[in-house]
């Protein structure tokens, strides 16, 4: 019976891929990316999002597939006003976008942003009919300490707190140690903390968000580890990186199929 159970979780929660683009690309190379992932559509049983940076969001989109999907990698917590260099989920929906990236392990800790700040971002976002794909993980000293568990905990807890709606969100679970060191956690490291965000999402929400929330893996994410990190039932797609950017997220896109 378990076994039939994980088989129909599996299919409850359709396989997600998303590719952050970081700060890196242009019109040229854009034009390369979008030639292969169009090449590869249609996806099937996969639902694929790229997220271009900002300047690059609807070149981006209006080349891409319509299969293929375009997501923010940031946004603010308002609707409009005066803050200079954001731009909001209002904005965001008006260029006909449905996803935004939050938390992302760089706007915490090279910007500094707060698990509060990105609670209310993603907050704001859901309320302005955009999903979120929502970034946690921890550092590499707080791995050793001891301390991944409530780390990632204690970023969740946060949406939690505000009451979010979790058919909104995905969560991303990205190690801060595995982001763009070629050091990918093993399967069983991510499967553990899969595991205990399910186990978290069943406590603090219920079974159902607990069964129906797409969990995803990123950091080093390649064409060559994504199969068996892909096997798992608890690891619901990836959150890639730079191998976003090379025609081999192609393979990535159908680790499962
Ligand atoms: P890499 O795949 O380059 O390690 O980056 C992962 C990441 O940060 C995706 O958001």
């Amino acid at each position: 019976l378990s076994n039939s159970l994980s088989f129909l979780s599996i299919m409850v929660r359709k396989f997600v891929v998303g590719g952050n683009w970081k700060m890196n690309g242009d019109k040229a190379t854009i034009d390369g990316i979008v030639g292969f992932l169009n090449a590869g559509a249609p996806y099937n049983n996969v639902e694929v999002i790229v997220s271009p940076p900002a300047p690059y969001l609807l070149y981006a989109k209006e080349k891409l597939n319509e299969g293929v999907l375009v997501a923010a990698q940031n946004c603010y917590k308002v609707a409009k006003g005066a803050f200079t260099g954001e731009q909001s989920p209002a904005m965001l929906k008006d260029i006909g976008l449905k996803w935004v990236i939050i938390g992302h392990s760089e706007r915490r800790h090279v910007f500094g942003e707060s698990d509060s700040l990105t609670a209310e971002k993603t907050q704001h976002a859901i309320a302005e009919g955009l999903s979120v794909i929502f970034c946690v993980g921890e550092k590499l000293e707080e791995r050793e300490a001891g301390h991944t568990k409530d780390v990632n905990f204690r970023q969740l807890q946060a949406l939690v707190d505000l009451k979010v709606d979790w058919s909104k969100v995905v969560i991303a679970y990205e190690p801060v140690w595995a982001i763009g060191t070629g050091k990918v956690a093993s399967p069983a490291q991510a499967d553990e903390v899969h595991k205990w965000i399910r186990e978290f999402l069943a406590q603090k929400a219920s079974p159902e968000v607990a069964e129906q929330t797409r969990i995803i893996y990123g950091g080093s994410v390649t064409a060559d580890n994504c199969v068996e990190l892909g096997k798992l039932g608890d690891i619901d797609g990836f959150l890639v990186g730079g191998a976003s950017l090379k025609p081999d997220f192609v393979k990535i896109i159908n680790a499962r199929n």
